[in-house]
């Protein structure tokens, strides 16, 4: 007995409604910084200068986090130090929390004193716990801050809270700037920011080679200012797959290599909520040149239809730039035969080996971590047949 049409829709429905919210991405816009200080004039240059130093956008990306905030009068004294805005962008990084603080909270420190991580410790250029601030209770109902290397002076004190989105984002106005000899030392601007000497020194060496030798950098390094995202084969990885790149034509090196970087900033937050076609660097108004990201979990794929590679790891994270280890080279369709999607029995070993080698060699490869990725969108088309199936009853 096949249930009675009106239920099999309202299933179906049902069915498919529940798989379209589970498959959704989640980009809720949870919080705007800008926005929430625009209200207030008295603020009017910590706020701006969030902007200029594209601190704003790396706080909105964060889901819990803790803003300290300066009036202006305060902000005009760390002003006439006159530092680079490169300076600037640690000074004022050392005042956002990675934590939530509302003014409860702050005001009930368990043992009156706790360290509290800050964005400039999130940057890795704070040496030690630098990064840190000690935010203290004490007499009199007041909390002190100050950065953990000022040899334990409290800089500032609670003025008041200036906006409380639990547990999204707190921002507390201090009195004073936080003094820290480490996030005021000279840097260096972003431009400078070495892509091949950052891979070198961190097991990113043979790609970073290839990328000199074919000339390739300077696609990447064009990029930089305005955002880049690299994945990066690691060298164990590379020297596997280093015989099938020597037959390689010179043009089409190029292209692989370039395929692997991203044109735009994308951290782990902005990969695993912006899950689906990616532009590469390689592409361009003939070839196509993408790849899917897909996300499993905590694992974040990219699948290329020749092979399916996952993000193994995070090699230096600075915006505007992102470089990733990955445990397979990504060989493009322009260049590679897909791989046909086999129903190969989802078993949970690891295919973090040379398995790249493998799947263009013989176009059957089982190829572990792609069936993974490719597990979501079959069960997708699974239950979307299935609900067409029952409309059709
Ligand atoms: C807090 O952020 C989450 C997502 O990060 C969002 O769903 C929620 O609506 C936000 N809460 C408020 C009160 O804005
Ligand atoms: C945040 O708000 C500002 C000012 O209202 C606006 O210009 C900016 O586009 C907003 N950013 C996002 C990501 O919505
Ligand atoms: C924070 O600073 C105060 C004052 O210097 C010190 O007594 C306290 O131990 C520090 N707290 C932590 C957690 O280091
Ligand atoms: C290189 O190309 C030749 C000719 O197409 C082919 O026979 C050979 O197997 C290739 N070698 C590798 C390592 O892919």
């Amino acid at each position: 007995m096949s249930p009675p049409p009106t239920a099999a829709l309202s299933l179906s429905l049902s069915l498919l409604l529940l798989l379209l919210l589970s498959f959704s991405t989640t980009t809720t816009n949870a919080h705007n910084i800008t926005r929430i200080l625009a209200k207030y004039p008295q603020f009017s240059s910590f706020n701006h200068y969030l902007t200029a130093t594209h601190l704003a956008s790396q706080i909105n990306r964060r889901q819990t986090i803790t803003v300290l905030v300066l009036d202006n009068t305060a902000m005009s004294s760390l002003l006439s130090r006159h530092f680079s805005l490169y300076t600037l962008k640690n000074i004022l990084s050392l005042h956002v929390i990675v934590d939530y603080f509302g003014s409860k909270k702050l005001h009930r420190i368990s043992k009156r004193t706790t360290l509290a991580s800050t964005m400039f410790q999130a940057t890795g250029s704070a040496p030690g716990t630098s990064g840190f601030i000690n935010i203290t209770n004490l007499k009199g109902g007041k909390v002190g801050f100050g950065a953990e290397d000022n040899e334990g002076k409290l800089d500032a004190t609670f003025v008041k809270s200036v906006k409380e989105i639990p547990y999204n984002i707190s921002v507390i106005q201090i009195s004073h700037p936080l003094d820290s000899a480490e996030a005021e030392a000279p840097t260096a601007p972003p431009s400078d920011l070495n892509l091949i000497e950052i891979m070198s020194k961190q097991g990113c060496k043979a790609f970073a080679d290839l990328l000199k030798a074919t000339g390739a950098d300077k696609t990447f390094n064009q990029n930089l200012d305005a955002g880049l995202t690299v994945c990066c084969p690691t060298d164990r990885i590379l020297k596997d797959f280093m015989p099938k790149y020597k037959n390689l034509t010179a043009s089409k090196k190029k292209s692989l290599l370039l395929y692997h970087g991203i044109p735009v900033y994308m951290n782990m937050q902005l990969l695993k909520t912006n899950t689906g076609t990616m532009n590469t660097l390689a592409t361009d108004g003939v070839d196509n040149f993408d790849f899917t990201v897909d996300k499993d979990d905590e694992v974040v794929t990219l699948d290329t239809s020749v092979v399916t590679a996952k993000i193994t790891g995070i090699v230096k994270d600075e915006e505007p730039l992102i470089v990733y280890s990955i445990n397979k080279v990504l060989l493009p369709k322009e260049i590679y035969k897909p791989v046909e999607a086999v129903s190969a029995p989802d078993d949970d070993e690891e295919a973090d080996g040379p398995a790249d080698s493998e799947a263009a060699d013989d176009q059957t490869a089982d190829d572990n971590s792609g069936v993974q990725g490719l597990g979501g969108k079959r069960l997708v088309m699974v239950a979307l047949s299935l609900c067409i199936g029952m409309l059709l009853m």
